[in-house]
């Protein structure tokens, strides 16, 4: 994943939101940091999915800026590992929740076999083109029969214009690639779309802070240009967002 505009939109974006929720406050930093359009309402659907439990160690791979991680660390009491390629993605995620972050590709995850008690792969499956390579690898180091939680972008036919490195699978393509990847599907839902004022307002403040300094930076034109394409492929209903819940075989 090397496309200017995904270096943008995941690296030049994360830093950005970590410097504006020094200033605007830590209760902006986990709205901010969910990148993957997640929500109270996924994650709690995702959490309880997956059966999250005090101490359980959670690997969260494209974890970005951390949000869902450390909203699953504050309310579940998780122990949560992140892993992200982009590294001032990682540092941000550092920075805003002092987690532990593993700079890596999820296609070669640096943790022992069967070491992991549940994994998140949220809003990531869509930006990476090898997404069987990505899933054995989360199957490889989850101790079997251990909960996966997804959020993907789901395309209802091939997108021939998608924002720069984005490949949206279609639902067939994604449980295929799920089940050949060692994983029993065992439920999926729609993302639910209601999220409160009280996280939107705290994520948008965070939004026109970084508006407001970087708008002219040549980083800040492409990650919106990625936001727009990608809007209008939502608006045209051609693409749905969904959470997943997978156990590995
Ligand atoms: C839309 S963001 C979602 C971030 C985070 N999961 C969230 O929900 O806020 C997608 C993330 O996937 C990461 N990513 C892209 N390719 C990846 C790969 N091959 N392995 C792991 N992460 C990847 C990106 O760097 C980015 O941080």
């Amino acid at each position: 994943m090397t496309a200017a505009a995904m270096v943008a939109e995941f690296d030049d974006v994360a830093a950005w939101t970590a410097e504006a929720v020094e200033d605007l406050g830590d209760e902006h930093a986990i709205p901010a940091a969910c990148r993957g359009s997640a929500s109270p309402a996924a994650l709690a659907w995702l959490a309880e999915a997956c059966e999250l439990s005090a101490g359980d160690r959670l690997l969260d791979v494209g974890a970005g800026s951390g949000g869902p991680a450390a909203w699953a660390a504050k309310r579940f009491g998780v122990r949560p590992i992140l892993l992200e390629p982009m590294p001032a993605a990682g540092r941000a995620a550092s920075k805003l929740f002092g987690l532990p972050v593993l700079t890596a590709d999820g296609q070669r995850i640096p943790l022992r076999t069967d070491s992991v008690d549940v994994a998140w792969c949220l809003g990531v499956l869509c930006t990476v083109e090898d997404k069987a390579a990505v899933l054995r690898e989360i199957h490889r180091v989850l101790a079997p029969r251990a909960s996966l939680g997804l959020l993907v972008v789901v395309a209802d036919c091939p997108i021939t214009d998608p924002p720069d490195g984005n490949h949206f699978p279609t639902q067939s393509e994604l449980i295929d690639l799920l089940e050949t990847s060692g994983f029993d599907v065992v439920e999926q839902i729609e993302r639910p779309a209601a999220v409160p004022l009280s996280w939107t307002r705290r994520a948008q403040e965070v939004t026109a802070l970084i508006s407001a300094r970087y708008r002219t930076h040549p980083a800040y034109t492409l990650a919106s240009r990625q936001d727009t394409r990608l809007a209008a492929l939502f608006d045209h209903g051609h693409l749905s967002l969904q959470l997943l819940h997978a156990l590995s075989l």
